[in-house]
């Protein structure tokens, strides 16, 4: 969200901007660690090369991934956290080629998993700094779709037992994957991924950022 960059550009120390593929990539120290922050802009193809310039052009030894997400739980409410142990897409179909629905034909996964020792330092900085917000642990599901039909959120929900569902976590997965960096994916709740009711997304947006931004900042010197 490009409120969380906000925030985390407000607690960086910049060095360097760097504008490709209509990003801004922002180069500095953030609590003396060396970051890159960006907003990789919403579904698979930009997040995917906005990690791809990452590694490429900044050689990041780690990725760290922040935005929203539509819970496919009951328990897990708006405003809630969830971190990821994998990430998969729910549009991807070679079935009839006989891939598992949501493998990628030949990169030899279904499912791309997160680094445990990010996850791991994620929950808890998450509890030690969010303590009033649950956080919850578990597969992310992706797709170039935002889910708000109750169907197509039960199939999902069917064929890929994710926590939530949203539009980037899974292809920066695939692409860190393909590039041997350690990934996490963190996500703030901010919709059932149905058509129950709407909430103030403003103050939502707000408080999410906030959140991640704080998580972020407490996960840096452990990484
Ligand atoms: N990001 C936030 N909510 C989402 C939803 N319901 N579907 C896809 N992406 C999302």
């Amino acid at each position: 969200m490009e409120l969380e960059v906000e925030t985390l550009k407000e607690k960086m120390e910049i060095r360097g901007r760097t504008k490709k593929a209509s990003m801004e990539f922002l180069e500095g120290t953030l609590n003396q660690t060396e970051v890159v922050v960006v907003q990789s802009g919403i579904g698979k193809v930009n997040a995917a090369l906005c990690a791809q310039i990452l590694a490429d052009l900044f050689h990041v030894s780690h990725i760290i991934n922040t935005g929203v997400a539509g819970s496919l739980k009951k328990e897990i409410d708006i405003g809630d956290i969830v971190v990821s142990t994998d990430a998969l897409y729910h549009d991807v179909d070679v079935r009839v080629f006989g891939y598992p629905l949501g493998e990628v034909p030949q990169v030899g996964c279904l499912a791309f998993p997160a680094d445990e020792h990010l996850a791991q330092i994620a929950l808890s900085c998450c509890k030690e700094v969010n303590p009033e917000i649950s956080v919850y642990q578990g597969r992310i599901v992706s797709g170039d779709q935002f889910i708000s039909d109750k169907q197509v959120k039960d199939n999902i929900i069917n064929n890929f037992q994710g926590l939530c569902v949203e539009m980037e976590g899974a292809s920066i997965a695939h692409a860190s994957y393909l590039n041997q960096i350690p990934f996490v994916i963190i996500r703030a709740i901010s919709d059932k991924a149905d058509d129950s009711a709407e909430m103030d997304y403003p103050t939502f947006e707000k408080a999410a950022a906030a959140h991640s931004a704080a998580l972020v900042e407490h996960m840096l010197p452990l990484v």
